[in-house]
């Protein structure tokens, strides 16, 4: 695997820890380009400490200041398809962009047949089908960054499942632990009234917003059930989702001779992010270590249905398949984004998803085209239920 790496997503949580990554490993890797949404000033920071050879811009008219605060020597490219075409000017790409925008990044890298590292869950489920082709590239390869997706990929390795189809039978059930957010104690009265300040107080986790939210409504869990099951082929019977508060073990694959393989350690993406990167070697920089004595106590615990109404949606969609799970990804982002600006409650994020869902028709997910229509006709859909219910409120 060569050493240049492209950074999309680059101001983001995932992308401000993959450059701490590329810093700690010292001289390993060589970040030749960054790409984000509309940050200028925090992207030309970067650009100025790290001096790439191209920065995107998504957010075109912003380019021209982004422009006069770039080093000398860094090309700009600016527009909705600037991430895409710089993401593959690198060995290895990390897809750390937000939402249905990071697809076309993960397309473009998986068709240069290069290697992504994904964190980007909403490319991965909003189009499966599309991402599973531009997978047969030769040279494509996804490595998970996701922790969950990440753990999971390790524990296969363990058992040389990874790339082995006639192995995948020895496989009976992927469990995906969840720290089941700051929610998971109260009741569904207490629920109606929780604010977004609440849901942005992570337990275990330093996130950005969007994702927060989800992990307090378990979307993230749900589509990250989306996401095993496209990114390692096993079926939705065979994926449960168990709640673990500590976040210590991050996921678990159970073989059919019962043997469990957990990967362990303490909760911290650079190390996903340097798995993925890195794989098959391991970086030599560990971001702590499990102290075993003074650990105790490892708890799980089913998600409680009353509390989590999102991940049953997710199950359905995801068995629905085709466009449905873009359908529901992008409904979530709608509710969740209206949950944030306090436009509806937080238990109404589910409902405005489930009545997005019921509404729509599965369609075939057969091009980006395709895809695209249905995430447009969800977001109205979704825009349209949140405006009843702010009406209502
Ligand atoms: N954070 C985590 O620990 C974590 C863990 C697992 C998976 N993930 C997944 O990783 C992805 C990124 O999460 P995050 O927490 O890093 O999000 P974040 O902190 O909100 O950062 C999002 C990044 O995407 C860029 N972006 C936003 N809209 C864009 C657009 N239209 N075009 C191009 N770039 C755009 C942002 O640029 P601007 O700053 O310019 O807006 C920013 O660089 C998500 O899919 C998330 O589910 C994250």
């Amino acid at each position: 695997m060569g050493n240049t790496l492209a950074v999309m997503g680059s101001t983001g949580s995932i992308g401000t820890q993959t450059l701490e990554v590329v810093e700690a490993a010292a001289g390993r890797y060589e970040v030749t380009a960054l790409g984000a949404g509309r940050s200028v000033e925090t992207l030309a920071a970067q650009a100025r400490a790290v001096r790439p050879k191209v920065v995107a811009l998504a957010d075109a008219p912003s380019a021209p200041r982004l422009a006069r605060l770039l080093p000398p020597g860094t090309e700009l490219i600016a527009g909705p398809d600037a991430l895409a075409e710089a993401a593959v000017t690198a060995d290895v790409a990390v897809n750390g962009v937000v939402g249905f925008a990071g697809l076309p990044v993960t397309l473009a890298v998986l068709e240069a047949g290069r290697r992504l590292a994904l964190a980007n869950k909403e490319s991965l489920i909003a189009a499966g089908p599309l991402v599973a082709r531009a997978l047969a590239t030769p040279g494509a390869e996804i490595v998970p960054v996701d922790s969950e997706h990440c753990a999971v990929h390790q524990c296969l390795r363990s058992n040389d499942t990874l790339g082995n189809p006639d192995r995948l039978g020895q496989v009976a059930r992927i469990l995906l632990t969840a720290s089941g957010g700051p929610f998971r104690e109260r009741s569904p009265a207490e629920l109606a009234s929780v604010s977004p300040a609440e849901a942005l107080a992570h337990p275990t986790w330093n996130m950005g917003p969007k994702i927060t939210v989800d992990s307090s409504t378990l979307m993230n869990k749900g589509l990250e059930v989306i996401e095993a099951h496209e990114l390692f082929g096993v079926d939705y019977d065979r994926i449960d989702v168990v709640v673990h508060p500590q976040s210590v073990v991050h996921s678990m694959v159970e073989f059919v001779d019962g043997a469990t393989m957990a990967q362990l350690s303490l909760p911290d993406m650079r190390l996903c992010i340097g798995y993925a990167v890195g794989y098959p070697d391991r970086l030599d920089c560990a971001y702590g270590r499990i102290d075993w004595a003074s650990l105790r106590r490892l708890e799980f615990e089913s998600p409680r249905p009353d509390v989590f109404a999102c991940l049953p949606l997710a199950y359905e969609a995801g068995r629905r398949g085709e466009t449905a799970p873009a359908v529901l990804s992008a409904a979530n982002e709608v509710a969740v984004e209206a949950f944030l600006e306090g436009a509806i409650s937080w238990p109404s994020i589910a409902e405005v998803i489930d009545g997005v869902l019921q509404g729509d028709p599965v369609r075939r997910a057969d091009s980006l085209e395709a895809v695209l229509e249905a995430d447009r006709e969800a977001r109205r859909a979704a825009a349209s239920l949140v405006a009843s219910r702010a009406a209502a409120a």
